[in-house]
């Protein structure tokens, strides 16, 4: 036989009800750290103005360069929009369209939601994949840097990672530092261009910066010996970092001090992290972020500086499937929508309007997980369905309960039978399945 005519677009996913029980504990973990640190959510749209991205992430980027989903518009001319490939530009263009800067410019703000990358599918990698991110605005202050990267921390360890992840600390110095390094790095790179790749020798001409993110192994090689930012760093730079890393021993975090960690978008000053898993070999980071001092007054706010992360949800899971977390126990909860409450099994075909009926009673009084049969299945085997889904109740209408205005409740998990009047089902339902 012929496969399926139609297939979801390459490197992306369908969610169906049972993998959902994993995302919606990534996503729900993700909601109440981010409440313990005082993050609200944001939600902007999923599309934005192409060159939101271009001016913030780095023309050069990957990202802009080469991953972004743009389609035009048709009303108007000339724009083009793209499916957002980060939430940080997006979330700081929101936030100065708000109104924040002059209204109330702290700000600590969340998101969780899809992302799309136009990247070759791979393990790992997906062009449509989830983030948990943190935005915080309006403070310059190194312990903001460290409650976010413990923030990223702890969100790692309440899905059960704790023991195995090593935060990679950096610095990208200021506008001033960054000038003596790009100095650097363009004396260190001009007389190997011949012995790099092509791209770099492109790259060398539009952004020196990004000969470091290469991936090709004789460049990455090359890289190895390259100037670090550190010697270029100036002295407000210098101490912010070490600030940053004494805040973090305060909350009992220890890091690992990286110095040639670089981050691939541009709008990144001072710190920058990510968290690795390292049992997921060379693509293992699963959270990355940093500070970002520029990128609002870059889209059209006052300066104001900002620190966030972006967790992706891919390697999370990849990183909890490696060990064998979580239990799942912890994911019962998730499980519930998966199952019924209630299952109204009919006797005989004359009993399902009476059970149809009833089920509507039942919703209509706010009892959740009803569920009946509509594949005209022997009572036999709606009892079966009860016990596969779980069902805590099976009311069960036979011509006899009908004749006499009565229905049997019966309780799954202790297995007792009460014969109830009519009228006094949803009531009793109510009272038994009350928390
Ligand atoms: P990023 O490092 O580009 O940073 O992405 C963060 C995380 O998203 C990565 O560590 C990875 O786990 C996940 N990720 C990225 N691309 C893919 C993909 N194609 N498939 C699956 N997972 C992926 C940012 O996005 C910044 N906006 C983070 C940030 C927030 N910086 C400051 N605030």
């Amino acid at each position: 036989m012929a496969g399926p005519a139609f297939r979801a677009p390459r490197g992306t996913r369908d969610w169906f009800p049972e993998d959902l029980v994993i995302a919606r504990f990534l996503e729900e973990t993700a909601r109440a750290t981010a409440r313990a640190y005082r993050y609200a959510e944001v939600r902007p749209p999923l599309l934005e103005e192409t060159r939101l991205y271009t001016r913030s992430l780095g023309e050069t980027s990957d990202v802009v360069s080469k991953e972004m989903f743009t389609v035009p518009s048709r009303a108007d001319e000339g724009v083009t929009y793209t499916f957002r490939p980060e939430g940080t530009a997006g979330v700081a263009r929101a936030y100065v369209e708000g109104g924040y800067p002059a209204r109330a410019p702290f700000q600590k703000w969340y998101y969780v939601g899809p992302m799309f990358r136009y990247e070759r599918p791979q393990k790992g990698r997906e062009r449509q994949f989830t983030q948990f991110g943190v935005e915080a605005f309006g403070s310059a202050s190194p312990r903001l840097d460290a409650e976010v990267v413990d923030l990223a921390c702890a969100y790692f360890e309440r899905l059960g990672l704790e023991g195995e992840l090593q935060v990679r600390l950096n610095t990208m110095g200021d506008s001033a530092d960054r000038e003596r390094w790009r100095d650097a790095l363009a004396a260190y790179f001009a007389p190997q261009l011949a012995r790099r790749c092509e791209d770099c020798r492109a790259r060398f001409q539009r952004n020196v910066f990004r000969l470091l993110d290469c991936k090709v192994e004789a460049c990455r090689q090359l890289n190895a010996s390259a100037p670090s930012v550190r010697a270029a760093l100036g002295p407000e730079s210098a101490a912010h970092f070490a600030a940053v890393v004494a805040a973090l021993q305060r909350l009992g975090r220890s890091v690992v001090d990286d110095p040639a960690m670089v981050r691939g978008l541009d709008y990144y000053t001072r710190t920058v992290f990510e968290v690795h898993f390292p049992p997921l070999g060379a693509r293992s980071a699963l959270c990355g972020g940093g500070r970002y001092d520029n990128l609002v007054s870059e889209v059209g706010g006052p300066v104001t500086p900002a620190v966030g992360f972006a967790a992706g949800f891919t390697a999370t899971e990849l990183a909890l499937a490696e060990l064998g977390r979580p239990d799942p126990a912890r994911l019962e909860r998730f499980r519930t929508e998966l199952g019924a409450n209630v299952y109204l099994v009919a006797i005989g075909t004359e009993d399902r309007d009476e059970v149809f009926r009833l089920a509507g009673e039942l919703r209509a009084a706010g009892v959740s997980g009803v569920d009946l049969d509509y594949r005209d299945k022997s009572s036999k085997a709606q009892f079966k369905e009860a016990d596969r889904l779980g069902a805590r109740l099976v009311v069960v209408i036979g011509p006899e309960e009908r004749s006499r205005n009565r229905a049997v409740v019966r309780d799954m998990q202790s297995g007792t039978e009460e014969n109830v009047a009519r009228t006094g089902v949803v009531p009793r339902l109510q009272e038994v399945l009350q928390p």
